[in-house]
């Protein structure tokens, strides 16, 4: 498995590095973002976003609608944000199975409380406090997501 490892020193840091993902990431992605209470998770996924076309004040936290939609130059963002929800059957009354993996692009933070209902593939990107700023892991869950990483890869310096 690809994995990827980043030091964020600060909040631009999380949102370039969103970016930079997203400027790799097609049609039919899957991201799942993991990590404590204010790791970063919306603002890198703020950064997915702008890098396909979303302007940046319209992505805001999905805590309580538990799914925001936007729509990029060529593709549409679903974002969700687990965190509320208590059990699976919830995430069927949202119709959360046909998203995840369907057309467009899905975002979803606090997926690791649903393990069971992911998709098999997705990118998986955990963020964890470190001193000020933050660390990023980049792990690939299928092949899709391997291309994917060694894209970003030679996009960008890791290893710190
Ligand atoms: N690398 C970083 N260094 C310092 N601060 C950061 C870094 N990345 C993000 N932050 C800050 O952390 C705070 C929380 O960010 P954000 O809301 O994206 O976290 P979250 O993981 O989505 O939180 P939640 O668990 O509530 O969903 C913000 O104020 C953001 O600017
Ligand atoms: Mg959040």
């Amino acid at each position: 498995m690809i994995c990827l490892e980043k030091y964020l020193a600060d909040s631009a840091a999380t949102e370039a590095l969103g970016s930079l993902v997203g400027q790799h990431v097609k049609d039919g992605d899957v991201l799942c973002l993991s990590g404590d209470l204010g790791a970063g998770k919306t603002l890198f996924s703020r950064g997915v976003a702008t890098a396909l076309g979303v302007q940046p004040d319209e992505v805001t936290s999905p805590t309580f609608a538990i799914m925001n939609v936007y729509e990029g130059s060529e593709l549409e963002i679903r974002h969700f944000d687990l965190y509320r929800l208590n059990r699976p059957e919830e995430l069927e009354d949202i119709g959360f199975e046909e998203y995840a993996g369907g057309d467009g692009i899905t975002l979803i933070e606090w997926a690791e409380l649903f393990a069971e209902q992911l998709p098999e593939e997705y990118l998986q990107v955990e963020l964890r406090h470190e001193g000020a700023g933050r660390r990023a892991l980049l792990k690939a869950r299928g092949e899709r997501y391997e291309r994917l990483l060694e894209e970003v890869e030679k996009d960008a310096d890791f290893g710190h």
